[in-house]
């Protein structure tokens, strides 16, 4: 069976920007800015998305285009059969099943909120609507309802399905969000929310550095769906050879316009509606905003938007979530498509329900555990490009790219292979200890790390001698079947 491709350029582009753009750049991210000081926040957050978080997604899509499979057989194939690769897909895999386990939970939110707001149910006292629906059998409904929808799309396929449908959902987010950030602009109050957001203090960020940056590189990582192979399935589907380069940077500056412009609708609204930046955490979106459509005239219908907003953020993101096994079982086993997407439907329904019945496995799951998997496999998919494909991933990077790329691949090849996996070790390390309860200082982490580093690249370089001390040459392509 011929593998599925996408039918135009752009339409890959939508799809990638459908991916990262999500319930990560409308929900998570003004939280987790309000609870880390503002500013200070974004401006962190914008360095570590152009550092890290680019140079990362082009190796996925480095990765997914020279292999044209899915993660597992991508490591395995372009390993060269090795065995413990494919571990690091497998890796993908499971968090993959973890993501779309609570992401579904807060999708399934979006669409009963988009029904509360249109009849008022949540009028009277937003904050209890909130208690009585967040997890339980109504939770769980609406999860139901938010995967059904997801699963349509996925087993539509990859043109019929993925692209046509974020070809629609994208634009149709922009206008939205759009028209909503000029409501939000010209209502009395809005501009402390934008003192707020955009107010930058050298001192905090300096001061909070060692907990700024480990939740700035989750955020990065999640946001740009890169450490759970969505980027790589989704590049696997490119059929011409067009510029990775240009693609990647194009995916990352159109999801960070988006996530700041998410951010031009929050902050305002919420000062406008609060006075402040809100309570932080899961509800704020759900909450402190709820309490403001409602006492507004005409505010069920701004409701019904601003939601339907975050509504299709997160199911063009969990499409591309539940492509990534449906793409290892079409490609493993030869199977049908649909048959594929709704076997997997139940399965991520019962993973899920454990979720939406259960507050406490729910904020375990959304927080630490995604940040800690994604973040590990970040790093994998990171040394992989960098140190077993090396050559080849520079002659990929390169490939339709035009000369300034022969330059800039040297520089991001460094990049991806010893700066970033040690940043990021040093990050999952803080947050693993942070979870254990451990408090050691910022010098004992990069010490570890950087012990744990030469072990690592020791091991690689005993793996693989040939890549690494013969970095420029430039195999050839391999074949794709
Ligand atoms: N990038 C998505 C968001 O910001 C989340 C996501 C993570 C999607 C990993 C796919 C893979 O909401």
């Amino acid at each position: 069976m011929a593998r599925d491709t996408w039918a135009t350029r752009i339409g890959f582009i939508l799809a990638a920007v459908g991916s990262a753009v999500g319930l990560g750049n409308i929900w998570r991210f003004p939280w987790l800015t309000a609870a880390n000081g503002g500013g200070a926040f974004l401006i962190v957050y914008l360095v570590v998305i152009f550092v890290v978080g680019v140079p990362g997604l082009l190796a996925a899509l480095v990765i997914g285009r020279r292999a044209n499979r899915n993660p597992i057989d991508a490591f395995r194939t372009l390993s060269n059969g090795s065995r413990a690769w494919p571990l690091l897909g497998v890796l993908f895999l499971v968090t993959t099943v973890v993501l779309l386990s609570f992401y579904s939970v807060v999708g399934g939110w979006t669409l009963n909120y988009i029904v509360a707001s249109f009849t008022g149910a949540y009028g009277g006292d937003p904050g209890t609507y909130y208690e009585a629906i967040n997890f339980g059998t109504t939770a769980l409904l609406y999860q139901a309802l938010f995967l059904l929808l997801t699963a349509i799309i996925v087993g539509l396929g990859v043109r019929r399905g993925i692209e046509m449908g974020t070809k629609v959902m994208m634009p149709a987010l922009i206008v939205l969000l759009v028209a909503i950030s000029i409501w939000a602009a010209i209502q009395p109050g809005a501009i402390e929310g934008y003192v707020y957001y955009f107010t930058f203090d050298p001192a905090t960020v300096v001061a909070n550095l060692p907990s700024i940056l480990p939740a700035a590189v989750g955020q990065a990582a999640f946001t740009l769906s890169v450490g759970n192979g969505a980027m790589i399935t989704y590049a696997s589907y490119i059929g011409e050879d067009h510029s990775l380069p240009v693609d990647g940077s194009a995916i990352a500056v159109l999801n960070t316009l988006i996530g700041v412009l998410a951010g031009l609708v929050v902050f305002p609204l919420l000062f406008v509606f609060t006075g402040g930046p809100g309570s932080g955490g899961p509800g704020t979106v759900f909450v402190s905003l709820a309490a403001g459509f409602a006492a507004l005239p005409y505010g069920n219908l701004l409701g019904v938007a601003f939601y339907a907003v975050i509504a299709l953020a997160a199911l063009s993101s969990s499409i591309s979530m539940l492509e990534i096994p449906v793409s290892y079982l079409i490609d493993e086993y030869d199977v049908g498509r649909r048959t594929v997407t709704f076997g997997l439907l139940v399965l991520v329904l019962v993973t899920g329900a454990t979720n939406s019945l259960n507050g406490e496995l729910f904020t375990f799951a959304s927080g630490p555990l995604v940040s800690m998997l994604m973040t590990a496999g970040f790093i994998g998919l990171l040394l992989f490009a960098g140190w077993v494909l090396r050559s080849e991933a520079i002659a990929e990077f390169t490939l339709g790219a035009g000369p300034v790329a022969d330059v800039v691949a040297k520089l991001w090849l460094a990049l991806v292979s010893v700066a970033l996996p040690l940043f990021l070790g040093y990050s999952l390390l803080q947050s693993i200890l942070g979870v254990v309860g451990v408090s050691v200082g910022w010098t004992v982490t990069i010490s570890v790390t950087l012990v744990l580093g030469i072990l690592c690249f020791g091991f690689l370089y005993r793996q693989h001698p040939d890549t690494v001390l013969n970095p420029t040459s430039t195999p050839e392509k391999p074949n794709d079947d």
